[in-house]
């Protein structure tokens, strides 16, 4: 099935998402001169002898994947690997993988030699229909998530939608979080197709995953488009973030990124309600038809963890403002940033999130 590819604008330049299948992309870059490939090391265990099975002979580099390897030190490992090889200042970094790959070989292709070109293949939802376009590059730094990092678009992406087949749930419902996301900052229209594929995306259809990729991807490019440099509009993409950033540093990441921002999005739902910025029967068809479906476990906060979300909110780097941040999606699909959200409102949101979990 061929899937238009979609043009992204970038004052870094140009490029495009490109949605493939079969095995010819992987040729292609097979035999692409002075490449650099770096592949996530369990994508390489699962996918190696099939659709990968081309890139065998380009000598990959089978990158270890977790939170504590997206440092300085493993793109240092990369550069060395790099200098050794003939191809230099002309290399072409290939990377196949989830975001934790995408953050890593996206720095090194940025600072290597000031910039060489970059070829991305994301193989998480997340990385498909969210991070792949946008720029950001990110390393974590001592306990601070994502402290370093550069704006460099990779020149080509390329999204081979089977790849979410061999995903776990966790990794697979934390990219739904992200669609689900995007899709109500996208409008009435996008909202109502993903009413309707829900079902297909649960059980993981390809078409239905190429669908609301391209989907979610066309949403977020109006925003970065607009502003590229995140100093306005992209803010909105916030939405879920701010309860769920806290949620997860209150629970040291127990709970999975994209679980996280659908309890986000719960508890943004009812701080909007309680502001009279959203009618209870909306925010509740919204939380029952589009959030409680994609959430996987509903772990409740107790007290303490209800403190630390409070605390992590109050040292949330997005807050701009003296009272606490949040973006929540009101009546109509409207999306806005407050900035004078009150402690008050964080810890009612919080007291009333067994309802929330209620159909
Ligand atoms: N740069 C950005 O714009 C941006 C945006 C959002 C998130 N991120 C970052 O992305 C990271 C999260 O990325 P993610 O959720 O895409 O996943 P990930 O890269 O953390 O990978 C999650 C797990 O899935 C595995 N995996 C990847 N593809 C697979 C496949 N097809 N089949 C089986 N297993 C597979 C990985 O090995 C890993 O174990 C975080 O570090 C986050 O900070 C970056």
């Amino acid at each position: 099935m061929t899937v238009t590819p979609l043009q992204i604008r970038s004052r870094l330049g140009d490029y495009a998402v490109e949605f493939v299948d079969g095995g010819a992309w992987a040729q292609e870059l097979a035999v692409m001169e002075y490449t650099f490939v770096v592949v996530d090391e369990n994508v390489w265990r699962l996918h190696a002898d099939g659709v990968l099975a081309p890139l065998r002979d380009a000598a990959p580099v089978v990158l270890p994947i977790s939170e504590d390897a997206k440092v300085y030190a493993a793109v240092a490992e990369l550069y060395d690997l790099v200098a050794a090889r003939a191809a230099k200042r002309n290399c072409v970094v290939v990377s196949i993988g989830g975001g934790i790959t995408q953050d890593v070989t996206g720095y090194l292709a940025s600072t290597l030699y000031r910039g060489v070109r970059w070829v991305y293949a994301p193989t998480t939802l997340l990385a498909m229909a969210d991070s792949c376009i946008g720029g950001k590059t990110s390393l974590n730094h001592g306990a601070h998530k994502n402290l370093i990092g550069t704006m460099y678009p990779p020149e080509r992406v390329l999204v081979h939608a089977l790849f979410v087949g061999t995903l776990s749930d966790e990794d697979y419902f934390s990219g739904l979080g992200e669609v689900v996301k995007l899709h109500l900052l996208g409008g009435e229209g996008a909202v109502d197709e993903l009413r309707e594929a829900l079902p297909a995306l649960l059980a993981r259809e390809p078409g239905a995953v190429r669908g609301a990729t391209r989907a979610s991807l066309l949403i977020k490019r109006a925003y970065i488009e607009e502003d590229e440099f995140d100093r306005g509009r992209r803010n909105l993409l916030n939405y879920g973030h701010c309860f769920g950033h806290a949620l997860e540093t209150a629970t040291g990441f127990a709970v999975p990124h994209g679980q996280a921002v659908i309890i986000g999005m719960l508890l943004a739902g009812a701080v909007a309600r309680r502001r009279g910025l959203l009618a209870a029967a909306e925010e509740r068809r919204r939380r029952v038809q589009l959030l409680l479906p994609v959430l996987l476990d509903r772990p409740l906060p107790d007290e303490t963890a209800v403190t630390r979300v409070v605390e992590a909110m109050k040292y949330d780097k997005k807050r701009t403002g003296e009272g606490l941040a949040l973006v929540m999606v009101g009546d109509g699909l409207q999306a806005v940033q407050i900035a004078d959200l009150g402690e008050d409102e964080v810890r009612d949101a919080l007291a009333e999130l067994p309802e929330l979990y209620q159909t």
